[in-house]
């Protein structure tokens, strides 16, 4: 598979029938919302775990140079907490560029954090079979990688601990990604 995803996502989801669609985000779309939105609230994804498996050619890394991001995998018996935004669907336009680097959306449902209930909505995946997925590596080899890259979007260091504030303020105990946030402030690339 290409790890240009654009053209994949638009052909196998058309979405301009709908009025609004409900988009989950768990790693830079949780606290870089560079994009309109018509309300957003924290959600929790079932059977999934974050981790920073994913390479990154465009953002916080180059084609040469990957940087390392998150993706979700699957995990049954895990869950894992986000931001859930209500977008209108031309919206995807610049979210399908954002995510090309190997991230397909599809629907599933989500649940609210702060209260009872459920959505069905749109998440974004790079799946083991992308060609910018680098796959699984030690927390202290994942900072050392993230330490060293930096992209278009800035040091590979500031997504990282952005996402770890993010997750802070939304309660979540992500021990991976904590874990990685301690080797790289070890390393002294804290903010
Ligand atoms: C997401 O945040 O939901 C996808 C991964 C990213 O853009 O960082």
């Amino acid at each position: 598979m290409s790890h240009n995803t654009i053209e994949e996502n638009q052909r196998a989801q058309p979405l301009n029938h709908l009025s609004s669609v409900w988009l989950f985000g768990y790693g830079s779309l949780i606290y870089k919302a560079d994009f309109p939105y018509l309300q957003r609230r924290p959600a929790r994804i079932h059977g999934w775990q974050r981790r920073f498996w994913q390479g990154s050619h465009d953002h916080r890394g180059t084609p040469e140079k990957p940087g390392r991001v998150a993706t979700l995998i699957e995990a049954p018996e895990k869950s894992c907490a986000g931001m859930a935004y209500e977008v209108t669907p031309d919206v995807f336009a610049h979210l399908d560029h954002r995510e090309k680097n190997g991230y397909l959306r599809f629907f599933t449902e989500f649940e609210w954090l702060n209260s009872s209930g459920s959505v069905e909505g749109l998440v974004y995946v790079a799946g083991p079979n992308n060609e910018a997925f680098l796959g699984e590596a030690s927390e202290a080899e994942i900072a050392a990688h993230i330490a060293r890259s930096e992209g278009p979007s800035g040091p590979n260091s500031e997504y990282l601990l952005n996402l770890a504030a993010a997750l802070r303020e939304l309660d979540e105990q992500d021990e991976h990604v904590f874990a990685i946030e301690r080797e790289l402030l070890a390393l002294g690339l804290g903010t």
